[in-house]
């Protein structure tokens, strides 16, 4: 069982037990807070994965990890405790071998193709790689997108993944799903119940929610800070749940952002694609929409999408639920409504929002945090905007919606000329900060010139960098 209410209220762990390269392993008496990584390099001698940034940014530490329903994700051990693996496989890249030491395609591939010099990155590709491989995809600028090179240069790595895509996944991959469904049966999968833990956590507010860590990881890996009761929401039935209730989807706080870009895809491409660029692959593997809107960063990317839908957030203390706007849940600068006890147990949004539009500006195209991050609802009706939701990151201390811009528009034609007087008017709602990432000039200007590219975008023409040719 994992660490989740009462056993999470000791420091020591709980008994963990998962596979590691197909063998059991169990771990106890171990701090809750220890990393994937520490534990594969310092004892078990495991080095091949590699400790790069220790931050989640730079992907030399991939690991795949196989869950119970058989999927395999690609995550950065570096901030992956080991609490989270609870009845899941770990493979490294010593595991990506085969029993007489066979190459993976994808390491042949890389070998072939030049796709390592010094071969610090090597072994993080090469799970990427092969978990990309496992999962037939093509997209490989996506599924690498979080692992850095510093001295290849990525185009032979690219080239060795494409050479791979034709050859059959190698029988030893498929062992991690097939033995943790006979484990499950024996063993009768434990997942932790959610009234349980809303009651436990009501009674112990002081505990620190963890769920995918992406966040969290930072606070011990980086930060050195001790965490009171850690307790992993990973394994509560009830919080990963996607629903449909009538027009609304209703996504459990421990709903992926990968899970959430999958789901979403199909209703709002724009949302879709901005997620796309939300960290890497591996971050959005681990990484939950309840950890994005309770850490209330004023550049989380997801809230300003959320707020631009009209969300609702779903908030539980014990028995006790309340709903609110998502706006409502941001008070001001990492302050957020909520109670002591209380957590995040679900976010709903509407399936329907055509004139939907998500715009993030970051120094880098993937894997960075936004300067600006923007989601825009407008609704046109005989040429009249009679609606408006315009929601901002990065330009206030919260996740803000621009309700002086709002107003601009509302009741006014949809033309060039009310477009202005709603981009003079962003200069009434927002004073933005100037930081590492942007000048609070250059973020006025910006925000103000995705109003445009809004209007545009609506009107059909070309607005995507990526979508322009030579
Ligand atoms: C390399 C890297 C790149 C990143 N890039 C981006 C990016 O591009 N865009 C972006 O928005 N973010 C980014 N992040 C930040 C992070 O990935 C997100 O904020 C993520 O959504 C956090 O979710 P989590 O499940 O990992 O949260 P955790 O780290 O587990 O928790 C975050 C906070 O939320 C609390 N919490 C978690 N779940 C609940 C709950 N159900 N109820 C109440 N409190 C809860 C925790 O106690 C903690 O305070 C990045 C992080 C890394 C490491
Ligand atoms: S060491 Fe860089 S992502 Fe883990
Ligand atoms: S081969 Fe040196 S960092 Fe990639």
């Amino acid at each position: 069982m994992p660490e989740t209410g009462e056993k999470a209220a000791g420091l020591k762990m709980a008994e963990i037990a998962f596979l590691l390269n197909g063998t059991p392993v169990r771990v106890s008496g171990d701090a809750p807070t220890r990393t994937l990584l520490d534990f594969l390099r310092e004892i078990k001698g495991l080095s091949g994965t590699k400790e790069g940034c220790n931050e989640g940014d730079c992907g030399a530490c991939t690991v795949m990890v196989t869950d119970e329903s058989g999927a395999a994700r690609a995550l950065n051990s570096c901030i992956l405790f080991l609490p989270q693996l609870q009845g899941k496989a770990v493979r490294t890249v010593e595991g990506l071998s085969g029993p007489k030491g066979e190459m993976h395609p994808v390491q042949s591939a890389m070998v072939d193709h030049h796709g390592s010099q010094c071969g610090f990155c090597t072994p993080g590709f090469c799970v990427s790689m092969a978990v990309g491989h496992l999962d037939g995809r093509s997209d490989h600028d996506t599924v690498l997108a979080g692992n850095l090179c510093r001295c290849t240069g990525y185009a032979p790595i690219i080239r060795a993944a494409k050479a791979a895509e034709t050859a059959a996944v190698p029988d030893w991959m498929a062992t991690d799903a097939v033995q943790l469904k006979a484990q499950a049966q024996s063993d009768g999968a434990g997942m932790g119940a959610l009234d349980a833990f809303a009651t436990w956590y009501e009674a112990n507010p002081d505990a620190t929610l963890i769920a995918g860590a992406t966040d969290v990881g930072l606070w011990v890996t980086k930060q050195l800070r001790d965490l009171p009761k850690p307790t992993f929401l990973g394994a509560i039935a009830g919080l990963n749940q996607i629903e449909r209730h009538g027009d609304m989807l209703r996504f459990g706080a421990g709903v992926t952002i990968e899970a959430l870009r999958s789901a979403i895809a199909p209703l709002h491409p724009s949302f879709a694609e901005m997620l796309r660029r939300f960290a890497s692959l591996q971050v959005r593997n681990a990484a939950t929409i309840g950890g994005n809107i309770a850490n209330g960063s004023p550049i989380g990317d997801a809230p300003p999408a959320l707020i631009a839908l009209g969300a609702t957030l779903h908030l539980r203390k014990g028995a006790t639920r309340r709903d609110m706007a998502l706006e409502d849940f941001f008070l001001e600068y990492r302050k957020q409504d909520r109670l002591p006890g209380e957590f995040v147990e679900a976010v709903s949004l509407p399936i329907s929002a055509p004139a939907m539009r998500v715009y993030k500006l970051s120094k880098r195209f993937d894997q960075d945090i936004s300067a600006v991050c923007a989601g825009f609802n407008v609704s046109v009706s005989g040429g009249v905007a009679t609606t408006a939701r315009l929601a901002f990151g990065g330009m206030a201390g919260v996740p803000k919606r621009a309700a002086a811009t709002e107003a601009a528009l509302i009741g006014k034609p949809w033309n060039l000329e009310t477009l202005a007087a709603a981009k003079d008017a962003l200069a009434q709602d927002f004073t933005p900060l100037t930081d590492m990432r942007a000048s609070a000039a250059y973020r006025l200007v910006a925000a103000q010139n995705m109003l445009t590219r809004y209007f545009h975008d609506l009107a059909g023409h070309t607005v995507s960098v990526l979508e322009v040719t030579p």
